[in-house]
């Protein structure tokens, strides 16, 4: 009988983490089966819906529809919605990613039924216990039974933490499976991502601009302050925004002006966005998963937050932490534009193979658990 898997996935970075893994079990289908199980953590559909359909995964089996509300409403009703399906499917392990709300929920949820977690992305520390990822991580890792590290200080921490050492695999990054898979496609389709070619062009040079941490939009000084450093870098170089809705929502309540050389457009489809950010000449993020994804692809990355729990991305890649003081962002993007770019290189195990070493450690697992 071959083994079941629920994959958990509810927020925009999940999905793709998620794809090259349905692809991996995919490939090993008479071992295994899988559960797609969409919480419904975001759901417009320009940050969820479209991304199912671009990364060629299947549409969720379950929909858990746990949207909106604070931190604690989020993360209990996907709790409650979830638990139903792991009692009635009782998988025979549950895959988590990243570090949002949903990845804390379902693993708590699974592992009181004593169903196995095992947890990708593992191990990454900010060490600022003031962002909700930094809890996500810590909690889910607490709990965890498999763990998947991305970069040597995941392994790292893990155990230095006191993990297991047969538990824990470092194995590269699916995130980076997928831009590579997706990558090879927008070459061979050329006609995905349209509304980023429109700006391309229309442009010959411009940046590109994302931000969403609640440390960075939804205090209206620091927002403001970092939207002012933005436009100053604009009149050397044109900037585009595609915007995160707690983003918009930051700047409509605090009616911050829109600099004339930032283009703000609405979330875009994966495939549009990396059209638009791999030619950029530079990209200006809080993101975590763009830090890395930018680092695959050499492009110069400024950080605006004050840590990371990435550090290869700094150490090797085309990252640099520049913080959220706007004379500080200015002046690090100006030296960018001046041709004073890190060279980086591609990390260790980040070569699209992540999730067939990850399948694979699964099943051992698997089979040694069913044994024991
Ligand atoms: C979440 C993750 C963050 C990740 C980000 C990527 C947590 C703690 N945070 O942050 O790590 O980097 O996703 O986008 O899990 N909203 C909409 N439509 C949507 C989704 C959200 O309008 O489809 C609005 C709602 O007002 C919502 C707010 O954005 O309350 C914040 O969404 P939420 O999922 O709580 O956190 P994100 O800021 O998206």
């Amino acid at each position: 009988m071959s083994a079941l898997v629920h994959l958990i996935a509810g927020a925009r970075p999940n999905f793709m983490k998620i794809a090259p893994v349905v692809r991996a079990l995919d490939a090993r289908s008479s071992e295994f089966r899988y559960r797609i199980v969409h919480t419904g953590q975001h759901y417009d559909r320009q940050m969820s819906d479209v991304f199912f359909e671009e990364l060629g995964i299947p549409a969720p089996d379950r929909h858990l529809d746990a949207g909106g509300g604070s931190h604690a409403e989020q993360t209990a009703k996907i709790m409650m919605a979830y638990e139903p399906i792991a009692m009635e499917e009782r998988p025979d392990a549950t895959v988590v990613v990243g570090d949002v709300n949903s990845t804390v929920a379902c693993s708590l949820v699974a592992k009181k039924l004593h169903i196995p977690v095992a947890h990708i992305e593992a191990g990454l520390r900010s060490g600022d216990r003031r962002m909700p990822e930094e809890i996500n991580r810590l909690v889910t890792d607490a709990i965890s039974d498999l763990f998947f590290a991305t970069e040597p200080a995941g392994l790292e921490n893990l155990l230095a933490e006191g993990k297991d050492e047969a538990s824990v695999h470092f194995v590269g990054h699916v995130m980076v499976d997928n831009l590579l898979y997706q990558l090879e496609r927008l070459g061979r389709v050329g006609d995905e991502g349209l509304e980023a070619r429109d700006i391309k062009a229309e442009l010959e040079r411009y940046g590109v601009v994302t931000m969403h941490r609640p440390s960075n939009v939804d205090d209206p000084q620091v927002l403001g302050g970092i939207m002012a450093a933005l436009g100053r870098i604009s009149e050397s170089l044109p900037l585009i925004f595609p915007v995160h809705p707690r983003t918009r929502a930051g700047l409509e309540a605090a009616q911050i002006p829109i600099p004339a050389g930032i283009k703000l457009i609405g979330p875009l489809s994966y495939m549009a966005f990396l059209n638009l950010w791999k030619d950029a000449t530079i990209v200006l993020t809080d993101s975590g998963g763009l830090q890395e994804e930018t680092t695959a692809l050499s492009v110069p990355c400024l950080t605006m937050r004050e840590n990371t729990e990435r550090p290869v991305t700094v150490a090797e890649g085309t990252n640099q932490l520049v913080g959220t003081d706007p004379a500080l962002i200015e002046s690090a993007a100006r030296n960018v534009l001046a041709g004073d770019v890190p060279t980086g290189r591609r990390p260790e195990l980040w070569d699209g193979r992540a999730a067939e070493r990850i399948v694979e450690h699964i099943a051992q697992f698997l089979g040694r658990t069913v044994k024991a």
